[in-house]
């Protein structure tokens, strides 16, 4: 069975667990899907196998194995058959685009389809944020927002994608794997960043204020809210010990050419994540001239220009 997601970007981010063992998030968290960029994950399960078998993009791959075997344990208990598994993504991986929330999205898709569970989209959600918590997201399109209850977490639409046509431009400024995972990059800003209580505690300001401009398509607000959230989550991992910093050069000068453009009036707004590559959140109709702009920026090595899109599915349900 095959299936396709779409990576997420959150515009209210996600920091922190307040559960390592049921991968539980400390705060809730609000996300466009993205379209254009995606994982297709064929998940066939096969009695001749003694063990998992993974290929990412036609190549053997041990190094993604264990979480995704995890994941199949989880939904399916640890007897399961084994699975043959071929991922192929059409965007470079582990490198801050969210290739492990478009992957675990698509996984659970199919291995519910393979093996015939029947579980509904917020039962395939938890189990996609078990094994990736922004993986979660991916199931739903358009802006999402995944609220953190007791002991799981609720995902649900906010608005469909159609309804507010934005557009991302992500400025890739360097392919490659991150230095520090985003999972135990947390934990070590739980343990060690001065700001990480701090940023727990406003995240449901900033969530109310997303969701307002959100219903009431209020471009400047999301944009406030948005660019605010991102750089206090970048603060939290700057002051934690070891900091950990994603940045370069390029995404700093990419961050100027954002400025520039909202000095000239262009409705763009800036997020970044756990990697270097920059996406600029653009109104309908202003996603021509932020490419141009990010193109000509120094450092900046490829460009992808992508609306919103659809949650997780089979392929062949479109
Ligand atoms: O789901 P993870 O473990 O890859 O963490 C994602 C963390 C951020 O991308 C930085 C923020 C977010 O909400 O997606």
């Amino acid at each position: 069975m095959r299936a396709r997601a779409q990576p997420n970007i959150a515009l209210v981010k996600y920091w922190g667990k307040r559960d390592t063992k049921l991968n539980l998030p400390a705060v809730g968290s609000i996300s466009i899907t993205l379209a254009d960029l995606y994982t297709d994950m064929d998940v066939e399960f096969d009695a001749s196998l003694d063990v998992d078998v993974l290929t990412v993009n036609g190549d053997r791959d041990e190094r993604m194995l264990p979480r995704l075997s995890a994941s199949l344990d989880a939904m399916l208990g640890a007897d399961r058959m084994r699975a043959r598994i071929d991922s192929d993504a059409n965007f470079p991986i582990a490198a801050g685009l969210a290739s492990s929330a478009s992957a675990f999205a698509a996984l659970v898709v199919a291995a519910n389809a393979a093996a015939g569970l029947g579980h509904d989209r917020q039962s395939l959600a938890r189990h996609a944020g078990h094994a990736s918590g922004s993986a979660a997201r991916s199931l739903y399109g358009g802006f999402v927002e995944l609220s953190n209850n007791d002991d799981h977490i609720d995902v649900k639409c906010l608005l469909q994608a159609e309804a507010w046509p934005l557009d991302v431009v992500v400025a890739i400024t360097r392919a490659g794997p991150k230095p520090v995972g985003s999972g135990d990059a947390m934990e070590i800003s739980r343990r060690t960043s001065p700001f990480y209580q701090r940023w727990v505690d406003a995240q449901d300001d900033d969530l109310a204020v997303a969701r307002e401009a959100i219903a009431t398509r209020d471009f400047g607000a999301l944009a406030g809210v948005a660019e605010h959230n991102c750089l206090k989550m970048h603060s939290v991992m700057w002051a934690s010990r070891p900091p950990m910093m994603y940045w370069n050069q390029a995404t700093l000068n990419c961050l100027e050419t954002v400025r520039d453009l909202q000095r000239q009036g262009t409705d763009v707004f800036f997020t970044i994540d756990a990697g270097p590559q920059v996406k600029a959140v653009c109104a309908p109709g202003h996603a021509d001239v932020v490419r141009n702009a990010l193109a000509a920026t120094d450092g900046v090595v490829d460009l992808r220009v992508t609306g919103l899109g659809n949650g997780a599915r089979l392929v062949g349900d479109e």
